[in-house]
């Protein structure tokens, strides 16, 4: 058996209906755990300990050794892509992240203008070629970043918004200015994927979790056409690179499996599972979608939520996770009842 075939979510990528299936779960290093808690407070912040290998390597492999999941995911955040192109990112405790929001189309051309982005990314890089040498080999190891719609509307808006107002007045408004900030996106979300790739990532998945709030007639234009050319540019540089797309929002989802591109679609916990799949290609890996708040909830709720996912994507190629992060309020014992229920199905 190769590396490659030890590693049971990169069968499932390349098409294998894998059972039981692989498990690992969106944000699963993080404050539910208290030995992320304890982490956090030694590196003194969020972004210093996404900067500092040491640290970053340490949580990242903390659900590992707790939990034996089939995947790791590099632990760093979609907006270290903002930060290193110069935009002042920070996080405020207990109320999420904070920009200094950009508003027009000179904003975006001095963005990178000071520093190339990818030599501010070098820890997150050396976090993950240290992270590959310390996993165990049949680990696969996960490198991602978030898709240019949902950077676009932390960037434009300079914080989360529940629906992307400043987004998409932006994008009505000032096409040049939000298309150009899209392509700027593009391009470094590239190299940066490359660079994760060849530092040992096996696989990255991209983040479009502002795929929710996307007027469809600009579906196209702000969500698959960038997401199609970060994918074809990654692997025109790595051909045998594996890359899975997340969508929050259900119609999206069916247009990006349709439009072909992606090698595997996550699919979020609002988006009926048997439903999606049965309208999925055939051999199209999928990955979900467990309702987060079912794991913090535990007993019938969980066990019937597994049960569901399982049955509805039994015989499929299918990744088990979660249908967005978890929730910080999730009791251990759940999550080891969840991947015990999953790998003794
Ligand atoms: O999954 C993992 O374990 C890897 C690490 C990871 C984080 N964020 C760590 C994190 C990943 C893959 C992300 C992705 C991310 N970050 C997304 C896309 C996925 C999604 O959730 O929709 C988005 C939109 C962000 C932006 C972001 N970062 C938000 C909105 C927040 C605040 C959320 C919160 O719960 O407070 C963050 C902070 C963040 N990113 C935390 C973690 C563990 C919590 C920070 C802390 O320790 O206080």
């Amino acid at each position: 058996m190769t590396e490659r075939t030890s590693r049971k979510l990169m069968r499932v990528l390349d098409g294998e209906a894998v059972w039981p299936q692989p498990i690992w779960l969106m944000r699963q290093a993080g404050r539910y755990l208290p030995e992320y808690r304890e982490t956090r407070g030694r590196a003194g912040g969020f972004l210093e300990l996404c900067y500092n290998p040491d640290f970053a390597v340490e949580v990242t492999l903390q659900p590992i050794r707790r939990f034996g999941f089939d995947a790791s995911i590099l632990f760093s955040d979609i907006l270290v892509v903002p930060h290193a192109l110069g935009q002042k990112v920070w996080f405020e405790e207990g109320e999420g992240p904070r920009l200094a929001p950009i508003a027009t189309l000179d904003d975006v051309k001095r963005l990178g203008a000071d520093k190339d982005p990818l030599e501010h990314l070098a820890p997150v890089i050396e976090t993950v070629r240290r992270l590959r040498a310390e996993l165990p080999s049949e680990t696969t190891l996960l490198g991602f970043c978030g898709a240019p719609w949902t950077l676009a509307s932390y960037m434009i808006a300079g914080r989360s918004t529940p629906e992307q107002a400043p987004l998409r007045l932006a994008v009505y408004r000032d096409p040049a200015f939000v298309i150009g900030l899209i392509e700027r996106l593009v391009e470094t979300s590239i190299r940066y994927l490359v660079a994760q790739i060849d530092a040992g990532a096996d696989a990255v998945q991209i983040f479009e979790s502002m795929g929710t709030s996307l007027p469809p007639s600009l579906v196209e234009t702000v969500s698959l056409g960038p997401l199609r050319r970060i994918v074809e540019g990654v692997k025109a540089e790595r051909p045998q690179a594996r890359i899975i797309v997340f969508v929050r929002g259900g119609g999206h989802l069916h247009r990006l499996a349709a439009a072909g591109f992606a090698d595997a679609v996550g699919v979020d916990w609002q988006t009926d599972i048997a439903a999606a799949v049965a309208r999925l290609p055939e051999g199209l890996p999928s990955q979900g979608n467990l309702d987060p708040l079912a794991l913090v909830a535990g007993g019938r709720a969980l066990e019937e939520g597994i049960d569901a996912i399982l049955a509805a994507t039994r015989g499929r190629p299918h990744v088990f996770n979660l249908g967005h992060g978890i929730e910080k309020e999730t009791p251990i014992a759940h999550v080891e009842a969840m991947i015990a229920r999953v790998r003794g199905a």
